[in-house]
């Protein structure tokens, strides 16, 4: 579904995606991982076009969208979560939710889904996004990245600075999301027991570069929980 071909990326003079490949395949979680500053989110930001590449392709359902615009990529079904939330602190939860169907047509109502997804955004539509605690607000980030019905979730690191029992729930979303078998769902993290969870494949990246992957299953035996030790 997504197909990333040695795509190149820099910022300024410094060479900071050095022809990195990779799939993402509807059913499956694969997940990037990598230490602090090795280039995940500017990876999943060229993805979205929110940062230009230099060289390399990618496309999604088969077709070229490297240059195609972010309000583009998200029209052809790709939802993305960034790292931070990126809340809109002064709207609604609701709001905020509505943010997601901008590209929609005026009418379209949220999908009641996501309300059983996340039961705690229902209690609080109406409550402002700024009010909300760290792990409410990653629901809600993920809740208005699927609002419009993606058919690829990227996230990028979604546990940063949560507690642990919504940690697990936002876990078991993207477990379900994956196990229904049309979404992919592309999950940078720095957390590895959460990201070894989730894995179906992996990916590690350092200084720019892809060092290691396969399946989620042999991660442990690989000792990749070393390679990303802070
Ligand atoms: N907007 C930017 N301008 C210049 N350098 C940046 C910018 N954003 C990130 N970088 C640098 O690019 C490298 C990769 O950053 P980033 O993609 O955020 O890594 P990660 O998400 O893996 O922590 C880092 O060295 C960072 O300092
Ligand atoms: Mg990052």
């Amino acid at each position: 579904m997504l197909t990333v071909q040695n795509i190149n990326q820099y910022y300024g003079g410094s060479h900071i995606l050095r022809d990195v490949s990779l799939t993402a395949t509807p059913g499956k979680v694969t997940v990037l991982l990598g230490r602090n500053g090795v280039g995940k989110t500017t990876l999943l930001k060229s993805l979205m076009g929110l940062v230009p590449i230099k060289s390399g392709s990618i496309s999604f359902d088969g077709k070229p969208i490297d240059k195609a615009t972010p309000y583009d990529r998200a029209r052809a079904g790709i939802g993305f979560v960034p790292q931070g939330r990126e809340i809109f602190g002064r709207l609604t939860v609701e709001e905020n939710l509505r943010m997601g169907l901008a590209y929609k047509s005026g009418s379209t109502p949220v999908p009641a889904h996501l309300y059983e997804l996340f039961p705690v955004l229902k209690q609080m539509l109406k409550r402002r996004g700024g009010d909300l605690s760290g792990g409410q607000q990653q629901q809600l980030a993920i809740a208005r990245a699927l609002a419009p019905g993606p058919r690829l979730l990227i996230l990028d690191e979604p546990t940063e600075g949560i507690q642990p029992s919504i940690i697990k729930d936002i876990g078991r979303v993207i477990r379900m999301l994956a196990d229904q078998g049309e979404m992919a769902i592309l999950l940078c993290e720095q957390y590895y027991d959460f990201a070894q969870e989730l894995a179906d494949e992996y990916l590690v990246m350092e200084r720019g570069e892809v060092i290691a992957r396969g399946p989620g299953s042999e991660m442990e035996a690989k000792g990749i929980r070393n390679l990303v030790a802070i």
